[in-house]
């Protein structure tokens, strides 16, 4: 039978290596907020499953809110201009500690710009929760508060990450054979 494991190339974060990580983050994002207003805001469609796991490994109450973002032009575009906001949030942010859930920081272009955006709603506080990094691309001034693994400079899908929207549902972090985005 075909399964999307014959796709991948190899892996680089294991199912187990997630889970064990995803309840470390949870265990100290709940000490660290402990008796605050804690929301959660999903960035869609990449952060769906880390979401998931992430607010159930959480062990104090906290809201849920979704957004859709996505900046303008490419690369090279000013990093102190505005993100386009798809979807926006419908929580209101106003003396909430907002803790933003991403799949991967990359360059940290979009989340240098949405970051202002959301101070500028008088939450308590913003942080960035992301479950994968990818120092080596940063163009932005801007580091996670809480990290899951660093990967290197290589298109990873999985847990969320698609490739021309699919491969999302694995359940691990890899990398595609190359025949696969050659279409053979
Ligand atoms: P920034 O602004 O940090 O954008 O460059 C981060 C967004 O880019 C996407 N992204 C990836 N998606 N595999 C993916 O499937 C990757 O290796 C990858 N690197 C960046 C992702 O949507 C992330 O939110
Ligand atoms: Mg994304």
């Amino acid at each position: 039978m075909y399964s999307m494991d014959n796709d991948i190339d190899h892996i680089l974060v294991s199912e187990d290596a997630l889970k064990a990580k995803v309840n470390e983050l949870g265990a100290q994002i709940s000490r660290d907020y402990a008796g605050k207003d804690l929301l959660l805001v999903s960035i869609l469609k990449g952060s769906v499953v880390f979401m998931a796991d992430l607010m159930r490994a959480v062990q104090i109450p906290c809201a849920i809110d979704f957004m859709v973002v996505s900046s303008y032009g490419g690369a090279n575009t000013s990093s102190t201009g505005l993100v386009k906001i798809i979807k926006d949030l419908d929580a209101d942010l106003t003396g909430r500690d907002v803790l933003i859930v991403e799949d991967i920081l990359d360059t940290g272009i979009t989340l240098s710009k949405l970051v202002p955006v959301l101070k500028m709603r008088n939450p308590g506080s913003v942080k960035i929760c992301t479950i994968l990094s990818k120092p080596s691309r940063r163009m932005a001034d801007i580091e996670p508060d809480y990290c899951g693994f660093e990967v290197p400079d290589e298109f990873v899908v999985g847990y969320g990450l698609d490739y021309d929207e699919k491969y999302r549902n694995l359940p691990y972090v890899g990398v595609l054979k190359p025949e696969v985005y050659s279409g053979e």
